[in-house]
């Protein structure tokens, strides 16, 4: 079946469920689950019911759609995403983002935990993602021949700045300072190796992080405009004398989640 005949059969499934039509889409990442818990008025898709979605086995995650307001924008939180180091093929991480966009979300915040390459951050700060590079070695919009996806499509503001403006205005009215960088998106499962990590600092990356780069390419595609966050879970292999865990990610997200609640709340009342 061909990709629209899909996005329209899971759009058409969700639309009869909600109150009104979503403008921000929200994907919550790694241990940030919880953001979810802002949204006034929820109505919860799960999906495992929605037609030609997956469900994500990664840790952290759930699976499930949150429609709702907050602070009155009406929003969608993307609770659970599909990780290409899942077996996951490109095109469906990037799934449910153009499902929800079929519904009317133009703006994209996407969420995610990371690895600190700059050595000026410290664990538990949120960056501002300014730009990425993908190295992943794959593209979400590579399949069949389907007529429009093989677009050349302009990467140069892929994290709108006036965007990224409101955000600094957010984070200073919360008393919040921001870092602000590049994003490297590997493929993943395992953590980089120490070498890699120097590579990917004179490469100009200031965090690594094993998602996010597909979604706001498919949001580019879409003309949708984008907001990137990623909160420093860790510091990157090698950096500090000590090994990498998943767990470390999870419970380091979920102690600084409330920061990333706090701009997220603050972005959405500035928008
Ligand atoms: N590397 C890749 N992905 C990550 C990391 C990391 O150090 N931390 C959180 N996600």
């Amino acid at each position: 079946m061909l990709l629209v005949d899909r996005i329209s059969e899971a759009s058409s499934f969700i639309q009869p469920f909600l109150n009104e039509a979503p403008e921000y889409a929200i994907i919550l990442g790694s241990g940030l689950g919880g953001l979810s818990e802002l949204v006034e008025n929820q109505v919860i898709i799960d999906y495992q019911d929605i037609p030609h979605f997956k469900v994500s086995g990664a840790p952290g995650h759930i699976g499930r759609l949150i429609f709702g307001r907050i602070k009155a924008k009406a929003v969608v939180c993307m609770q659970g995403r599909l990780h290409y180091y899942e077996g996951n093929d490109p095109e469906d991480t990037v799934f449910p983002l153009l499902v929800l966009n079929a519904l009317g979300a133009q703006t994209l915040l996407v969420t995610n935990a990371a690895g600190g390459i700059n050595t000026d951050f410290a664990v538990g700060d949120i960056m501002l993602i300014t730009d990425h590079i993908n190295l992943t070695g794959s593209h979400p919009l590579t399949i069949g021949n389907e007529q429009g996806l093989h677009e050349f499509i302009d990467m140069t503001y892929a994290y709108t700045p006036a965007l990224r403006e409101t955000v600094h205005a957010a984070a200073k009215k919360q008393g919040i300072s921001l870092q602000e960088g590049v994003y490297l998106g590997v493929r993943g499962p395992s953590f980089e190796t120490p070498a890699e990590i120097r590579a990917f600092r004179i490469w100009g990356a200031d965090a690594v992080g094993m998602s996010t780069v597909f979604e706001v390419i498919a949001a580019n595609f879409k003309g949708m405009q984008t907001i990137g966050l990623s909160l420093i879970t860790n510091m990157a292999a090698g950096i500090l004398d000590e090994p990498l865990s998943g767990d470390d990610v999870i419970k380091t997200a979920a102690f600084a989640a409330q920061k990333m609640q706090n701009l997220v709340q603050e972005i959405l009342a500035e928008l």
